[in-house]
């Protein structure tokens, strides 16, 4: 099978590295990539906004199959064009998309089919907005209704909070995204990100895993796009998982149907384990990044079988086996993420990697033969162990022999899951 993998990030070498390993592949072309992406697939300078090229280029090599690793493609509607040119594709069409795309959506959906969220409202003008959130009282949360790379989010702990972050959606802090603002109460509990196949009929529950969103150590500083991951998440037990499953993945699968819009692709179900059990924060439509890193080091068999099942309406007829072994990466920044940093600056060593360790490549390119870091986030350095506290150790012997002057890590990535082993 020849495979066409959109996207460049680290989640996307993630996935060409564990695409590799399928022998049903014949083929692999990522489009753009970047230099680790290189080490497994044949890059391909396409511009994937360019959605005739893209056709063109599947038409011209005989692509079998597409992998969106990205939302941005899959809400400007990607797969649509792909599918209606013949083509199978991995990932949500652009009206299923809007389970990321517009976070009133997902709460409308919720409404609708029972699924335990947050309260809400959704508001097109400040006025009304601050009226309900007044109302409402802090600790309340302001959400910017559209994709505003992961900033459109206010946890307001006081009022004031709360209105200024009205303020700023409304005054166009977050563009077009923020024409229109929920207003949701807060929820209590421990977060855990939960994944999911679906091909719009069945679900096939895949893994859990917990990201890092502050840039500093002991979860301080700015939100980031997440600074490492672990999987599996300690608070989804089996239990839970099977409560996410019934209570929150099978209606929202069942509704989209019923609405019109069949869900393909992958469910990454942000959750709060509250006091009552898992609540819906949010749903993202594609992997997580960093957390497709850990989830791909630790699943066995084969992805592209299972990728392709859910592309097909197939799933029924595949299973997913994990390794019980905990999977953890760190994210090697530029220093100065998520603010301004340096781009260009030469990575001069990358550590030599044994089975269960693995470098990819988020934010890298060639210059002149010689690897340069040219994003905000530009390594995953993930290891395995049979704790967390181990893989957590291997990890970070990576990471001390990674040559790289102007890079930054967290260095307590894992903390939480480490202090629950120890207790
Ligand atoms: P989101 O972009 O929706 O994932 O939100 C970013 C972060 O804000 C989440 O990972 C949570 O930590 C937090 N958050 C979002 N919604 C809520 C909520 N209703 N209650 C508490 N925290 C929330
Ligand atoms: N790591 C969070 C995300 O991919 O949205």
């Amino acid at each position: 099978m020849k495979v066409l993998l959109i996207g460049t990030g680290g989640r996307e070498h993630a996935l060409a590295w564990k695409l590799a390993q399928s022998p049903r592949l014949t083929k692999l072309y990522a489009a753009p990539g970047n230099p680790g992406i290189g080490e497994q697939a044949e890059l391909v300078a396409l511009d994937v906004e360019d959605h005739g090229s893209v056709v063109g280029f599947c038409r011209e090599t005989g692509i079998d199959f597409v992998v969106v690793g990205p939302e941005a493609p899959l809400v400007a509607g990607l797969s649509d064009v792909l599918r209606d040119a013949g083509f199978v594709v991995f990932g949500p069409s652009m009206a299923a998309a809007q389970l990321e795309g517009s976070k009133g959506f997902t709460k409308d959906l919720c409404a609708r089919y029972d699924i335990p969220t947050g309260a809400y409202r959704r508001f097109t003008n400040a006025a009304e907005a601050k009226a309900y959130t007044t109302e409402q009282g802090a600790p309340i949360v302001v959400k910017a209704d559209g994709l505003a790379a992961g900033k459109g989010v206010t946890v307001a702990m006081t009022l004031d909070e709360a209105l200024s972050a009205i303020d700023d959606c409304f005054d166009g802090a977050f563009g077009a995204a923020g024409a229109e603002v929920v207003v949701e109460a807060f929820l209590d509990g421990e977060e855990a990100s939960f994944f999911c196949l679906s091909d719009g009929k069945t679900a096939l529950a895949l893994a859990t895993a917990q990201d890092h969103k502050r840039v500093g150590d002991g979860d301080t500083g700015p939100n980031t796009g997440g600074m490492g991951a672990y999987s599996p998440a300690p608070v989804m037990t089996p239990a839970m998982v099977e409560r996410t499953m019934k209570e929150i993945i099978e209606p929202t699968i069942s509704g989209m149907a019923k609405d019109g819009h069949p869900f393909t692709g992958v469910f990454f179900a942000g959750l709060m384990i509250t006091a009552k059990g898992p609540e819906l924060i949010e749903y993202n439509v594609r992997f997580g990044d960093p957390e497709c890193q850990v989830l791909m080091m630790r699943l066995k068999g084969d992805l592209l079988d299972i990728l392709y099942a859910a592309a097909t309406g197939t799933l029924d007829q595949v299973s997913a086996e994990w390794s019980d072994d905990v999977a953890l990466t760190v994210v090697l920044a530029s220093k100065g993420y998520p603010a301004a940093y340096d781009k260009g600056t030469p990575i001069d060593g990358l550590p030599a990697t044994g089975a269960g360790e693995k470098v990819f490549h988020a934010g890298t390119a060639l210059k002149d033969g010689h690897l340069v870091a040219t994003g905000g986030r530009v390594l995953n350095v993930t290891a395995t162990g049979a704790t967390v506290a181990e893989a957590q150790a291997r990890a970070y012997r990576l990471v001390d022999a990674v040559e790289w002057q102007n890079g930054f890590c967290r260095r307590d990535i894992g903390w939480q899951a480490v202090a629950r082993e120890k207790a």
